[in-house]
């Protein structure tokens, strides 16, 4: 398995729970708390029962940032709008496999627009579903939840299912990203690093965190990178 200092831990909000009526200091807190990257939760209320954020919000929030923006496409269209996410200036933009016909096209487009890959699988979709596009994925998002709304309850048993993924990515030898997103917090994310999982989303947990954001992002990367070890030992 792969070392687990060549896979250091990503922390990722969600920026469901900010202010949206002052988006651009709040990306600016998050920068300020040492995040990695800041994902959007894209929803059309048709993939999932919640409308958020369209490209022109995040490309007003963009100067703010100075770390990379991914774009969480969970809508039922997406080769309709990777041109309008990445020109709004998200540098990885993420499909849902069940909203994809034409997965692996779809993929390679991304990279054609400029940017970064990524392929998201619901609770209940198998990890054989990405299989076959890991050459084209420059990640792979396990969803610890179902999509649509922030603040559930981590869902454990898709934890084998991370495993399966690490399996999967470790014996392609191709450097594809592993996250989970959903009902992250200190606690699930043992499970998730040990299962094989290296860029955690987190949105209500940081938020909420009584000592404030950083204290949060630091927390999460220190259990990450134990229970990585951990995971790598067994
Ligand atoms: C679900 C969303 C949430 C969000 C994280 O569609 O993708 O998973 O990003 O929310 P928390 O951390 O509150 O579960």
């Amino acid at each position: 398995m792969t070392d687990p200092r060549a896979r250091q831990p990503l922390i990722v909000p969600s920026v469901l729970p900010a202010d949206f009526a002052r988006i651009g200091e709040e990306v600016q807190a998050l920068c300020e708390a040492g995040v990695d990257r800041i994902q959007w939760d894209v929803m059309d209320g048709v993939f999932v029962p919640n409308l958020t954020f369209g490209p022109d919000l995040i490309a007003a929030a963009r100067p703010h940032s100075t770390v990379g923006f991914e774009a969480h496409l969970m809508v039922v269209n997406p080769d309709e709008l990777l041109g309008r996410y990445i020109d709004a200036g998200c540098e990885l933009v993420i499909v849902h496999a069940e909203a994809c016909t034409h997965l692996h096209r779809t993929l390679a487009r991304i990279r054609e627009l400029g940017a970064r890959s990524g392929v998201a699988l619901n609770p209940h979709t198998p990890a054989e579903v990405v299989e076959h596009v890991l050459t084209e994925a420059d990640m792979v998002l396990a969803m610890t939840v179902n999509p649509g709304f922030g603040g559930q309850a981590y869902i454990p048993s898709v934890e084998p299912k991370i495993a399966r993924l690490r399996r999967m990515i470790h014996d392609s030898g191709l450097p594809v990203e592993l996250e989970v997103d959903g009902g992250i917090t200190d606690t699930t994310i043992h499970g998730a690093a040990a299962a094989g999982a290296d860029v955690f989303i987190s949105g209500s947990w940081m938020y909420a965190h009584p000592h404030g954001k950083a204290a949060a992002v630091t927390q999460l990367r220190t259990v990450a990178t134990a229970s990585a070890r951990e995971g790598e030992a067994t």
